[in-house]
C-alpha cells in the first residue's frame, strides 16, 4: 500500500521516471482495490467515527488528471468516450449483484458488496462502496466516494452527492439499515447515522438547519464536522418562517427538514426490507 500511495504522490507531482508499463500496472493495482472494496475514500475508525483516505480520493482525481480520452465504445452503435486511466468495470455473476437489465452503469472503482440490488436505471461512481444487502432503486445515484452501509434502502430518484475536491473532504456517509425516501438528496459530506429514516423529498446539503422537535435542537455542520443526522431519527421536509421585513411582507419560508419523531414499530413496519425481493 506503501509502495501505491507513493507512486501516485510522485505522478501528481509529475515528479517521477516511470515506464508506462509500471504505470498501468499501478492503476490496475488501485482500480483492482477499489473494485474489490479493499481500498475505500473513508471507513469506519472503530470507534463509531469515520476516517477519510485523503489519499484514495487524491489518487482518483489523478486519475483524471493524468488519462487520455479514448474510444470506450461497446460497438459501432454504442459509443462512449472516458478516460483511458478509467476503463469499464470488470463484472460478473460471481460478484453476486444482481443488476437488472436496463439503462443502469456502475463505473470502476465501484465497490459493490455480494447482495446489493440495482434497479434500472441507476448510477454509481467511481469510489462509491456500496455495503450487503443495500438497494439502489430507479433513477438513483450513489455519486462518487460516497460510502453506503448494508441492508440501505436509497430510493427512487433518491441523489447522493459524490465529494472527491477537495480530497481531505469527507463523502456522503450512510450508515447500515438507513432508508433514504424517494426524491431525496444528500450532498456534500452529509453523514446519516444507522437506522435514520429520510421522507420522501428531503434534501440536506452542508447549509441545511435540521430542527429536532424530539430534542428542542437545532443540527448543522461547522467548519470541521459536517451535518450529521442522527441514529434512528425520522426526517422529513419541512419550512421555517423568514423573520426579515421583507420575509414577514410576503410570507417567505425556507426550507428546513425536521426531525419529526424516532424510529419506532410503525416506522419499521413501512420501511421494513421485503427479503422475497432480494
Ligand atoms: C417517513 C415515513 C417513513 C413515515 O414514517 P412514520 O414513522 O410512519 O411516520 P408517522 O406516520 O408516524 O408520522 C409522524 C408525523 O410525521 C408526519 N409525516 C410523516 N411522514 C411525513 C412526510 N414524508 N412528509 C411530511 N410529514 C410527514 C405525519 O403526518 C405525522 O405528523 P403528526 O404527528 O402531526 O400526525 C414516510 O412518510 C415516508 O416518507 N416514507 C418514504 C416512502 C418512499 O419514499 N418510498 C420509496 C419507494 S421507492
Amino acid at each position: 500500500m506503501q509502495n501505491l500511495i507513493q507512486f501516485f504522490e510522485n505522478i501528481n507531482s509529475l515528479d517521477h521516471s516511470y515506464d508506462l508499463n509500471t504505470i498501468n500496472e499501478n492503476i490496475s493495482l488501485f482500480l483492482n482495490g477499489l473494485n474489490t472494496g479493499e481500498l475505500r475514500t473513508a471507513e469506519p475508525d472503530g470507534l463509531g467515527n469515520w476516517k477519510v483516505n485523503s489519499w484514495v480520493k487524491q489518487a482518483i482525481l489523478t486519475l483524471f488528471k493524468i488519462g487520455k480520452l479514448a474510444d470506450m465504445s461497446i460497438d459501432e452503435n454504442f459509443k462512449f468516450f472516458d478516460k483511458d486511466t478509467i476503463p469499464l468495470k470488470p463484472f460478473s455473476k460471481d460478484n453476486n449483484v444482481r443488476i437488472v437489465p436496463g439503462g443502469s452503469s456502475v463505473r470502476t472503482g465501484a465497490y459493490l458488496a455480494p447482495g446489493v440490488i440495482c434497479m434500472p436505471p441507476m448510477y454509481i461512481n467511481i469510489g462509491a462502496y456500496i455495503d450487503e444487502g443495500t438497494m439502489i432503486d430507479s433513477h438513483a445515484l450513489v455519486g462518487s466516494a460516497a460510502q453506503v452501509g448494508k441492508r440501505v434502502h436509497i430510493s427512487a430518484a433518491a441523489q447522493v452527492g459524490g465529494v472527491l475536491e477537495p480530497a481531505g473532504a469527507r463523502p456522503v456517509i450512510i450508515e447500515d439499515d438507513v432508508m433514504v425516501g424517494g426524491n431525496c438528496g444528500i450532498y456534500e459530506g452529509v453523514m446519516i447515522r444507522k437506522r435514520a429514516v429520510l421522507g420522501s423529498g428531503v434534501i440536506l446539503t452542508a447549509s441545511t438547519k435540521v430542527f429536532d422537535l424530539v430534542n428542542e435542537t437545532i443540527l448543522q455542520s461547522t467548519p470541521d464536522r459536517p451535518l450529521e443526522i442522527p441514529e434512528s431519527a425520522v426526517v422529513v421536509p419541512g419550512t421555517r418562517a423568514i423573520n426579515t421585513e421583507f420575509g414577514k411582507k410576503y410570507g417567505l419560508t425556507i426550507s428546513s427538514p425536521l426531525i419529526i419523531k424516532y424510529r419506532d414499530e410503525k416506522t419499521d413496519a413501512r420501511t421494513s426490507l421485503n427479503y422475497d425481493l432480494r
